[in-house]
């Protein structure tokens, strides 16, 4: 397994991406109010357009400012450092709202508590940025690394949320 700062700091832009909607997002819905065959909306009132360009806005910084002060091991060159943050954090959102679209076709509401709310998003950043980093990243050690802390700092940073008044309920 690589440094744990290496870790920690490739999987910042992915956290920060995936918290940063519930402060700034709202307005209308990715989904525009769509629904399919099943009666169900596309993705729902909690992915909006605002709260996916903050996400990838500002993972893409976060991954920006560490790629300025801190060359990360898994990236063949610097700028490859910068693109590998723009794209964990398009592939945060995009598994965000695909997480949504899974949930609508399970009939489970916006806002429920579903397990791959905890883990899809970090899955397919995994995957988009797979063509910039060396295979060395995907080894077996950091993927547990990843999803396990990812899996106990999820649910945990959404009950802090809750409690702060960020997000209406603690999961
Ligand atoms: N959010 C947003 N736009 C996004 C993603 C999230 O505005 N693309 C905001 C919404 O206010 C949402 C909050 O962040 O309520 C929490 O996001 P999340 O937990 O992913 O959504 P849920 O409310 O659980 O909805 P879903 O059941 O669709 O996952
Ligand atoms: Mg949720």
């Amino acid at each position: 397994m690589n440094q744990i700062l290496d870790l920690i700091l490739f999987l910042l832009p992915i956290y920060v991406a995936n918290a940063i909607p519930v402060v700034l997002g709202g307005g209308a819905p990715l989904d525009l109010g769509a629904t399919l065959g099943d009666n169900q909306r596309l993705l729902g009132d909690s992915k909006t357009i605002r709260g996916f360009i903050a996400g990838v806005v500002a993972g893409t910084a976060t991954g920006g400012v560490i790629a300025l002060v801190y060359r990360l091991p898994f990236f063949p060159d610097p700028r490859m450092q910068f693109l590998g943050g723009f794209m964990v954090a398009l592939g945060t959102m995009c598994g965000d709202a695909m997480g949504s679209f899974i949930k609508r076709r399970s009939k489970v509401g916006s806002g429920r508590p579903f397990v791959l709310d905890s883990i899809l998003f970090i899955v397919v950043a995994l995957i988009l940025v797979y063509p910039l980093v060396r295979p060395g990243l995907y080894e077996v050690g950091n993927l547990a690394f990843f999803l396990v802390l990812t899996i106990i700092l999820h649910p945990l940073t959404n009950m802090i949320a809750n409690r702060a008044g960020l997000k209406n309920v603690p999961w």
